[in-house]
């Protein structure tokens, strides 16, 4: 059971952190956690070089988060809301599975099994909605062979950290258990 993380938060003690932190102490089998900040990948440039070739143009390590998500049992997406979003930086990060959606038309093997997602959100207002984050999420998913099977969020940080967070923190823990599932 493999599970891929991506960090969409800047801040290594932020809130978003703490909440994947919780989910990983309830998971059972190995993951791989990617910070997207921390990695320097370029953006898709939209190239269309994977529409005719089996990989990407941009030469960077992308390769290997290809390999891993295609072994992947689950996917997590985990982010701050920015303007109701996914941050930028994820976002950009995720321009880069294009390849397997150019790939999807030709074969499955491509994106490997079929897997759970799990979408774990903060945000600092009151008045925030996971709405658009839940569906950006729920696009990348499709594109990953992955679908969506619970969003955990915490959405009051300003007020109320994600750590002190009881009901985020139960239904973060709540996700993983499914994870852990066959
Ligand atoms: C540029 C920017 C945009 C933000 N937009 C929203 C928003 O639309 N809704 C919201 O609830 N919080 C918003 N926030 C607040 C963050 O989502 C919130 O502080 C979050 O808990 C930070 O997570 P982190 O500590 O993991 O980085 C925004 C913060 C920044 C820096």
């Amino acid at each position: 059971m493999k599970t891929f993380i991506l960090n969409g938060s800047p801040r290594y003690h932020g809130n978003t952190a703490d909440l994947l932190d919780h989910f990983i102490s309830y998971l059972s089998e190995e993951y791989k956690l990617i910070r997207v900040y921390d990695s320097n990948l370029m953006p898709c440039m939209d190239c269309r070089y994977c529409q005719t070739h089996d990989g990407c143009a941009i030469p960077d390590e992308m390769k290997f988060y290809y390999r891993d998500v295609i072994e992947a049992d689950n996917i997590v997406l985990a982010s701050p809301l920015y303007f109701d979003e996914l941050t930028g930086a994820l976002l950009n990060f995720c321009s880069r599975f294009q390849y397997f959606y150019q790939r999807r038309a030709t074969s499955s093997l491509y994106q490997g099994k079929k897997k759970k997602g799990f979408l774990l959100l903060t945000g600092g207002g009151s008045s925030s909605s996971v709405h658009h984050a839940e569906e950006t999420a729920k696009l990348i998913f499709s594109m990953l062979h992955a679908e969506l099977v619970g969003t955990a969020y915490s959405l009051s940080t300003d007020t109320l950290p994600a750590k002190e967070d009881a009901f985020a923190l139960e239904s973060v823990k709540a996700l993983a258990l499914e994870a852990n599932k066959d």
